[in-house]
Order: structure tokens, then C-alpha cells, then sequence
């Protein structure tokens, strides 16, 4: 896990964008290499962990399409493994909602390792719900997100989470991130690096 709860956003002139990109983002917090470089990482940490499993990775739609991507063909990682994917939606713009899953066919996963891979963990309801939606099927599951959110209360205590994942790119701040397959009603997927929405999009 890389800290980057306390990071300077850079400013996003100094990244090639598309105009309602500029428009949108109040800085980058992370920029395009250092999250392939942290990819890298993550990915030979999985081919040394799954050497010796049956290995499935179940990718969380759409969100998580680019980290899964990247994590498991676009690396050095050379790891005998199926995968499939779910789709999910719990929010409206920055507000979370209901989780609403997609069809799965479970017994696919049946006495399979699974790796769960997600874009982020925020409050863990999300993937709470598809653990749940696993069962006992699987022989084991862990989980695989590229950033996960340090939530705190009032008093600025660490928030515990009904989840924990077992592989995080990056810890970051409380605050709403789009790119790289995050977005905000659809939108900014597509940006290389992970930005923070301006202030002014939370309502
Ligand atoms: P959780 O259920 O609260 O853990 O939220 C996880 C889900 O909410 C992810 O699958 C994302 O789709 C979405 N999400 C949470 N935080 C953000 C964010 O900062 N930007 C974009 N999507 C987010
Ligand atoms: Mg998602």
C-alpha cells in the first residue's frame, strides 16, 4: 500500500487533458506512471501469491476494467487463471446508494481462489455484498483494489470497515477521485491518472 493521504494535488495543467477534464478536477493526485509503476508491484505480488492456485479473477464492472487490465495482461505476470466479471452500481453522482449487482453464475467460481478486483473501497458495502453474493462456493477469495479511502470521524479516529482487502494500490484522502476507470456519472473514465472533482461537484 502506498500513503497518499497527505499528498499536494499537482495541478492539472500540467497534464494533457480534454477541456471538461480541466474543467472538473481540482488537481492530480496520482499521475499516469506512478499507478502503472504501483501496478507493476501489485501484479508480481499476485503471480507470487497465486503461483500454485486455480486462480479467478472476478472484475467489478465497469469501474475496475482498466486496474484489472493492467494488473493481469498488461504485466510480466506469467499466472495460469480465469477470470469474469459483475456489474455493480451504488452511486449517483458523489452520493452512495443501494448496491445493485449483476448476474452471476456462481457455481463458475466453485473450489476456485478468487480475486475479487475493484477501483476502490470506500465504506466496504460494495464489496461486503459481493463476498456475500459468493458464499462458501469458492475454495478462497481475497480481495484486490487500486485505492481505498481513509475515512475518519469527527473526532479523527480511523473509521474500522466491515471489509479489509488484501492488495491496495494507494491509500488516499476523503475525497471524490475520477480516471482510470472511475467515474462521476459516467463521466472521466478514461483520464490516465486519478484526479480529486472540484470541490463545488459535492453537494
Ligand atoms: P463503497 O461501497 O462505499 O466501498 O464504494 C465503492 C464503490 O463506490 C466503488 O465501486 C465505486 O464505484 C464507487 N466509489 C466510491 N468512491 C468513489 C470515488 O471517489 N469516485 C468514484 N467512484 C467511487
Ligand atoms: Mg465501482
Amino acid at each position: 500500500m502506498r500513503d497518499v493521504t497527505k499528498r499536494q494535488l499537482l495541478p492539472s495543467r500540467q497534464f494533457t487533458l480534454p477541456k471538461e477534464a480541466y474543467d472538473c478536477l481540482e488537481g492530480i493526485l496520482i499521475p499516469p506512471k506512478e499507478l502503472r509503476a504501483r501496478i507493476r508491484e501489485m501484479s508480481l505480488d499476485i503471480m507470487r501469491d497465486y503461483a500454485d492456485k486455480d486462480l479467478y479473477a472476478l472484475a467489478i464492472l465497469k469501474g475496475a476494467i482498466p486496474f484489472f487490465t493492467d494488473l493481469l495482461f498488461n504485466s510480466e505476470m506469467i499466472l495460469q487463471f480465469d477470470y469474469g466479471c459483475r456489474e455493480s452500481s451504488s452511486y449517483h453522482g458523489t452520493q452512495s446508494g443501494d448496491l445493485q449487482m449483476g448476474q452471476f453464475n456462481v457455481e463458475e467460481v466453485s473450489g476456485k481462489d478468487v480475486l475479487i478486483v475493484e477501483d476502490i473501497l470506500d465504506t466496504g458495502k460494495t464489496l461486503l455484498g459481493h463476498l456475500a453474493a459468493l458464499g462458501d462456493k469458492p475454495r478462497s477469495v481475497k480481495i484486490a483494489v487500486l485505492l481505498e479511502k481513509r475515512l475518519l470521524d469527527k473526532q479523527g479516529n480511523l473509521i474500522q470497515k466491515p471489509v479489509a482487502a488484501d492488495y491496495v494500490g494507494f491509500t488516499i484522502p476523503n475525497l471524490f477521485v475520477v480516471g482510470y476507470g472511475l467515474d462521476y456519472n459516467n463521466k472521466y473514465r478514461y483520464l490516465q491518472s486519478i484526479g480529486v472533482l472540484k470541490k463545488e461537484y459535492y453537494s
